[in-house]
This record gives C-alpha cells, sequence and structure tokens, in this order.
C-alpha cells in the first residue's frame, strides 16, 4: 500500500523520464515520487516518438517500486488510466473521457493524452502526458487539449486529482489484484465490441475487440472464432 507521492516540481526539462532516472541513479530516500515539469523539451511518447511539450501541459513521470511481482507491472498503465480519467471528471464532470488500449486518453474521439511505461533499475517509471492547451502539433495526431472541452483544468490541479485516485486505485490492485481495475476499465474502455487492427512493428492482427483478459491481455476475436491474447501493439479502430 502507499499512502501519497512525494513530488519534486521543474519548470522545464528535457522529458520527466529522464529526470526520474537521474533521481533513481543518485538514490531516491524514499518512493513513491512524481517527477512533474510545466514543459519539456524532448518529451517523448511510445515508439520513439516525439511528445510534444509546451507550457501549460501535465508531464509527470512517477517513480515506483510496485509492491507485485514485475510481470504484473504493466496493469499500471489501467490504474494510470482509470485515475486520469477519474481526475478528470472530477474537475469537470461534463467532459466524455475514454479509455484506449492500453495507453491512451480520449476524449471526443481524439487523443488527449497517453501513458508511457518504462523500467529502469527494477524500478517503475510511469510516465503521463496530457494535453491542455491546443497547440498546432494536435493536428498531427488526432490529438486535442482537455482546455478545448473542459472548463477550468490546468495542470495543477489535475496532478493532484490525479495522484489522489492513482493512489486509491494502486491500493486497491495490491489488495485485491487485477480484476476490480480491469472491470473499472471496461466500464470507460472505447470500442469493445469494435472491429479492429492491431498494428505491431512489422505486422497487424484483424478481429473483434472483446475485452481484456484476467492478466490484461487484449482479447481479439478473429474469423476462425479464436480469441487472439496481444499483451503488446496499437490498436486503430475501422470506419
Ligand atoms: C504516448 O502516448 O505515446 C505516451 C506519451 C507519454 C508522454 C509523457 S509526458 C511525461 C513523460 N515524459 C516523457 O517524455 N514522456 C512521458
Amino acid at each position: 500500500m502507499i499512502e501519497a507521492f512525494e513530488t519534486r516540481r521543474f519548470e522545464e526539462v528535457s522529458s520527466t523520464q529522464d529526470v526520474a532516472r537521474e533521481l533513481l541513479s543518485a538514490g531516491l530516500s524514499s518512493l513513491p515520487v512524481a517527477v512533474i515539469a510545466k514543459a519539456q523539451t524532448k518529451g517523448r511518447g511510445r515508439y520513439d516518438r516525439t511528445w510534444h511539450s509546451p507550457e501549460g501541459g501535465l508531464y509527470m513521470t512517477m517513480v515506483m517500486k510496485p509492491q507485485r511481482p514485475q510481470d504484473v507491472w504493466s496493469q499500471i498503465s489501467y490504474i494510470t488510466g482509470i485515475s486520469m480519467a477519474e481526475a478528470i471528471l472530477q474537475l469537470d464532470p461534463s467532459v466524455g473521457v475514454k479509455l484506449k488500449w492500453v495507453n491512451d486518453i480520449i476524449i471526443q474521439s481524439k487523443k488527449a493524452g497517453g501513458i508511457l511505461l518504462e523500467l529502469d533499475n527494477n524500478h517503475l517509471l510511469v510516465g503521463v502526458g496530457i494535453n491542455l492547451k491546443r497547440s498546432d502539433a494536435l493536428s498531427q495526431y488526432n490529438g486535442v487539449a482537455l482546455n478545448e472541452v473542459a472548463s477550468g483544468v490546468d495542470a495543477e490541479r489535475l496532478s493532484a486529482s490525479f495522484l489522489k485516485r492513482f493512489v486509491y486505485n494502486y491500493n486497491i490492485w495490491v489488495s485485491s489484484g487485477f480484476e476490480p481495475i480491469r472491470s473499472l476499465w471496461l466500464r470507460m474502455a472505447q470500442g469493445v465490441g469494435k472491429g479492429v487492427v492491431v498494428r505491431f512493428k512489422d505486422s497487424e492482427e484483424n478481429g473483434t475487440f472483446i475485452g481484456v483478459d484476467e492478466t490484461g491481455q487484449l482479447q481479439l476475436l478473429q474469423d476462425d472464432n479464436n480469441i487472439k491474447l496481444i499483451s503488446a501493439g496499437e490498436l486503430y479502430f475501422g470506419s
């Protein structure tokens, strides 16, 4: 169980993931720690993409050593997604937030934020980025900024609210396992029952996205009626 995150705040950094690594290698006396920056010059997303990080957005890396075996640490993506959706709804209940498997926060069918999990020296770095202000970069990937659709949301309030929800949901996971998290996540999931393409580095799979299993793998129903389990890949919805 954890009680709260110690926060370390910065004006501008290369990437909060890098700062988290530096803090870890210098030795952190207590965990968990949340590294929060107002802007990033080298923010990164999954698949080595750039994460455009102008001032005003939320850029955070949580440094932690989860109290469950390392083979289930990827389930923390689900905890992070749920907690961010709950935090956004707490600040503006009128926003329709959805979660796209497994790392995207979606508003009005557009990407409002993403999650990046990295391992460093047996610790987990959970990066979360949320677009708050409109910028040209968002049109490059069908992105949306929270302030285009919500009122009164700023990075400070959002991060505080998010961290509280994260602690709460994380503790449920530690005490009761993945099942309650899975069912919360499925209630907010985008596109369950829809036809999808899951893309990997050099290949792809087609099928119907029917849910996630008890370990967190995506369940893809294929034409031959087999259910393929997928642990990583990018999901695209058919038109
Ligand atoms: C993605 O959708 O590809 C994940 C984006 C993750 C961005 C966050 S912002 C805070 C942290 N620092 C980074 O450089 N990346 C993550």
